[in-house]
């Protein structure tokens, strides 16, 4: 799908147009989307520690925690439906990304953003007023359709609206928007936690309901971006759009290629399988290994079950709640130092410092867990100072993730595509991404149960092999416009084989008018 861009000559034109309030508001409204996948990030994690919401509808893991501490504390949080309803959402974001690519496509974006809200709405009520356990994985399936369609619409939003010049810096609004939504959703467990009666459970899965209604809402007054109204036929209502957004009368440039972008685009008949001729296997293999590495250096087992990890390694449920609290707002922090820096010291230099970071810290953590509950899960008296010391290297192991893997597993891959593939390697990106986000959430506590502290070791391991990955196959992308993209493969060392001269010139099928270079961002 093309959004916004510039043609490139001899020379390099760039399109007139400006931040304008305007795009500022549709673009912070539209970002809401991030917002609410990132609370419900943070939510399962939190009601999952708190005993009432055990005892109502997971008795027997209830059962387990209370039981003598003495016994294996590595498993008593393992339960199969405790993992489903954890991990059904991301299942269900995965069949409905798909689905919504269809909708986003022929009705627009608003519209996906609209069904994403509603569903979000009916699945959070669904969950604040649950009685029985498959009340809640309806409620939980509904919010992950929610998500299908606000995560493959949203993304597009903002960069279809976004001055070619801020795309990147909006890329990664959408990533803090995440991580704010997981902070959120955090401290209100801490604070709905301690509410008498043992039904804040209730008031944090219904809470859901407040970033939804605000992406419902929003997405009946955002305007659907210009590219999406040519692609729909509505050429004159698309320019005047377009006019307002960028605040400059003069937009027939822009306006122009993405009528030319859009016929292009539409002239592609098999998306899918012009995705897997040879000269996109550097393309493929990025869109596939990026999102699978993110998930693989186990953030999510952090982000999902921190306040479970800290429970079973002894803290109060208060204490666990609040640590929770303290790594989500270090994962804010650090995308913050992301938006900063990715401009300036690169993507390959975020990737191997960061993956360093979390290979030594995920080292620490297994050693100290090791070391205090060994392999039968019976750590006896646990000092103050151990505790302090495995939050504080979750805590440098979140920073590593959130400046690295983070957001450059959104950014890279939405950078690296040509026109012509980019909605199809885009939706394979999303997909990869929910399918291991699934399995880690499902696999965790079972994991927990049987490698003990070797966990940490078992995603340590794959943080080696996605360094040496970055280090040897992803080129830099720094600085460089997507138009010019093809130039870094053509000069690899490796994925220069299959990438031709000439190959990249052309938004549409390679080789015509190849070095005139027009490329749609
Ligand atoms: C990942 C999520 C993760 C979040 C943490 C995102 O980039 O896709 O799986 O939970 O970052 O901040």
């Amino acid at each position: 799908m093309p959004a916004g861009g510039f043609v490139v000559g001899d020379g390099q034109k760039a399109y007139p147009g400006k931040l304008t309030p305007f795009v500022l508001f549709t673009c912070v409204v539209a970002a809401m989307g991030g917002l609410i996948f990132g609370y419900d990030i943070g939510i399962s994690g939190g009601v999952t520690s708190m005993p009432s919401f055990l005892r109502r509808f997971f008795p027997s893991v209830y059962r387990k925690q209370q039981e003598d501490a003495t016994k294996n504390q590595y498993c008593q949080y393992d339960s199969p439906t405790l993992t489903l309803f954890t991990s059904s959402l991301y299942l269900a974001a995965l069949v409905s990304s798909l689905v919504a690519s269809t909708v986003t496509r022929k009705f627009g974006r608003r519209l996906s953003m609209l069904f994403g809200g509603i569903l979000f709405c009916a699945g959070a009520l669904i969950n604040g007023f649950a009685k029985h356990v498959w009340m809640l994985i309806v409620g939980r399936i509904l919010l992950g359709f929610g998500i299908g369609f606000a995560n493959q619409s949203v993304p597009l939003y903002l960069s279809e609206m976004a001055p070619y010049k801020y795309r990147g810096a909006l890329n990664i609004g959408f990533q803090l928007s995440i991580t704010i939504g997981i902070l959120v959703a955090e401290v209100l467990n801490y604070f709905f936690a301690k509410i008498k009666g043992g039904w804040g459970w209730r008031l944090s899965l219904g809470g859901a309901v407040v970033p939804a209604l605000i992406i419902t809402l929003g997405s009946l007054v955002l305007p659907d971006t210009p590219n999406s109204m040519i692609e729909r036929g509505q050429h004159e209502e698309a320019k005047t759009k377009l006019r307002r957004i960028r605040g400059v009368d003069d937009v027939s440039q822009e306006f122009d290629d993405l009528v030319a972008a859009s016929k292009e685009s539409q002239s592609i008949e098999h998306p899918w399988t012009n995705l897997l001729r040879r000269k996109y296997r550097p393309h493929l293999t990025m869109a596939i290994m990026i999102p699978f590495f993110q998930q693989l250096t186990g953030i999510n087992v952090i982000m999902f079950y921190a306040p479970v990890l800290f429970n079973t390694i002894g803290f109060t449920t208060d204490a666990s709640l609040m640590s929770a609290v303290v790594t989500g707002s270090v994962n804010v922090a650090a995308t913050l130092v992301s938006i900063y820096g990715v401009d300036k010291w690169g993507r390959r230099f975020l990737f191997l410092e960061g993956g360093t970071q979390m290979l030594i810290c995920q080292a620490v953590v297994a050693a100290c867990i090791g070391a205090k509950f060994g392999v039968d899960g019976t750590p006896g008296e646990l000092p103050k100072w151990y505790a302090i010391v495995v939050v504080t290297f979750i805590c440098i192991y979140v920073a590593g993730f959130a400046w690295s893997w983070g957001p450059l597993g959104w950014l890279v891959p939405s950078e690296i595509f040509p026109l012509e593939i980019r909605s199809a390697a885009q939706s394979i990106t999303v997909s990869v991404n929910m399918i291991f986000t699934f399995i880690i959430a499902q696999i965790f506590l079972t994991m927990l149960c049987h490698l003990k502290f070797g966990l940490f070791l078992v995603f340590a391991f794959f943080v080696v092999v996605m360094s040496i990955f970055v280090y040897i196959f992803l080129p830099e992308t720094k600085g460089i416009p997507i138009e010019e993209m093809g130039q870094v493969w053509r000069s690899h060392w490796y994925w220069s084989r299959f990438v031709e001269d000439g190959e990249y010139g052309n938004g549409l099928e390679m080789g015509k008018s190849s070095n005139q270079g027009t490329k749609r961002v």
